[in-house]
């Protein structure tokens, strides 16, 4: 429910509650009503709400909200701010610690370890993993079975069971929090450098949080994070976060629905036989799906060299006539004359200026009427008219919004945003249609070259 609905001066921790009753009863019946299994405390739960009806997810973020409510008011003003800074980073960094030395396969699904067993999986220090593991059973991440006994051993906790059965979830982590993390610790420094006192971000990919920590020598020389998912590591380990993030590229498509959002982006059966070249088409996710619905496109993915092996691995030989991998820098000339480029997720990670370029990276082999397709991330948009969505949806929207500040120097641009690129790139360019869902915070912007 929106803050709209909450009165400040009659929100009282009775009323808050009565609330979230009636919120958890609706929401206990609607999924009863759609047959959604329900999570539970146990190791074996459901990992989510196997929900597709954006309806119960609006009912799940308005009991999330009226909760986050009831925790804040619970607390006081003060104590809500210092908690939080007590515990933001200290549980960060514990989350993250435990996932980049994968402690979830430390420990047995349906059994127990010791402290001494995991240490030795995870080659940590056995008081660092006590301390650790303890901290992480304080958010019902793992369990002790006697808490703070020197007997105890550890098992998997309801939030801790799906790290160990998804390589997604984990990926996923790797991302948001082991890549992210200290570049957006690092954002005041970055806008004091950059952009104090003047009116707009640098222009470019490298004067960016992430450059200003990855890029000096201490913690690597990656001027930015894809020189840093590419060259990252030696011999064979070189590639490790390329590999790492095709996988998360792969859940995120799971877990927000994209598979029907590539194939509804376009009527691909009207196109007839068409070739379609998948920019930044990471290990071939979304090529495998369009080629297998639509019989008649041939697919070129076009992504950074350390991807090669992972599509080479993903590809079902079935359909290795029709889809194929093609190393190439995206800010090159494009080298396929194609009548279908599809760009997703791709330009939200630069900023105009790079944005721009790889627009008109394309031009030498666009023929008069190809496409261009984008599938992105929308932010919010300005003086809307529209109603404003829960502070709980619209947090999700900003949090990401600010890692792609942190990260590329980039906003999650808005609808009018998206049009206005494709006009910056070349007025050839004819913007015919956008679809968008706030909710799911993508659109699909199609234009027409007019070359
Ligand atoms: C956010 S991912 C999107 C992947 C895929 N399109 C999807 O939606 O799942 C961005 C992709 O762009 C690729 N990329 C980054 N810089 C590139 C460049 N200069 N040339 C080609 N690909 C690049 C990355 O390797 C990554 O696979």
């Amino acid at each position: 429910m929106a803050d709209a609905t909450l009165n400040p001066e009659q929100t009282t921790l009775l009323t808050l509650a009565a609330k979230i009753s009636e919120q958890a009863e609706t929401l206990t019946k609607s999924l009863k009503d759609n047959n959604v299994p329900m999570c539970d405390f146990t190791v074996d739960s459901p990992a989510t709400y196997a929900s597709p009806s954006p309806e119960i997810y609006m009912q799940r973020q308005g009991l999330i909200e009226s909760l986050m409510d009831m925790i804040y008011l619970t607390q006081g003003p003060n104590e809500s701010i210092f908690n939080y800074a007590h515990s933001a980073m200290p549980d960060a960094a514990c989350i993250n610690i435990l996932n980049y030395f994968n402690f979830w396969d430390a420990v047995p699904l349906h059994g127990t370890a010791t402290f001494q067993e995991i240490a030795s999986h995870v080659s940590l220090p056995v008081d660092v993993v006590k301390r650790l593991v303890r901290h992480a059973t304080t958010l019902r991440i793992f369990e002790e079975t006697a808490p703070g006994k020197s007997t105890s051993e550890i098992r998997h906790s309801f939030r801790s069971a799906p790290l160990a059965r998804s390589k997604g979830l984990r990926a996923l982590l790797l991302t948001t929090l082991e890549m992210s993390g200290g570049p957006l610790m690092a954002l005041h420094f970055a806008l004091e450098r950059y952009s104090k006192g003047k009116d707009h971000l640098p222009k470019n990919i490298d004067e960016t949080a992430f450059s200003l920590l990855y890029s000096g020598g201490k913690f690597g020389t990656f001027k930015n994070t894809w020189e840093m998912l590419e060259e990252d590591g030696e011999g064979e380990r070189k590639g490790w976060r390329q590999r790492e993030f095709t996988v998360f590229m792969d859940y995120l498509k799971e877990i927000f629905g994209l598979e029907g959002v590539v194939k509804n982006a376009y009527d691909w059966e009207s196109v007839g036989k068409a070739k379609v070249v998948d920019i930044g088409g990471s290990a071939g996710h979304d090529a495998i799906t369009l080629a297998k619905s639509f019989p008649d496109l041939e697919i070129v993915v076009q992504d950074l060299p350390q991807v090669t092996p992972v599509f080479n691995a993903n590809l079902p030989s079935e359909l290795s006539s029709r889809v194929s991998f093609m190393a190439h820098n995206m800010f090159d000339p494009q080298p396929v004359a194609a009548d279908i480029y599809l760009l997703k997720l791709i330009l939200h990670d630069w900023p105009d200026e790079e944005a721009i370029k790889l627009l008109r990276a394309l031009i030498p082999s666009l023929k008069p009427g190809a496409r261009v397709i984008f599938i992105e991330y929308v932010g919010a948009e300005e003086d809307s008219e529209d109603a404003p969505l829960p502070r709980i949806v619209r947090g999700m929207g900003s949090a990401t919004d600010l890692r792609v500040m942190a990260l590329f120097n980039n906003r999650e641009r808005p609808v009018s945003a998206w049009k206005e690129i494709f006009t910056m790139a070349d007025e050839r360019f004819e913007v015919r249609s956008v679809k968008s869902d706030k909710v799911a915070f993508y659109a699909v912007v199609e234009a027409v070259w007019r070359g």
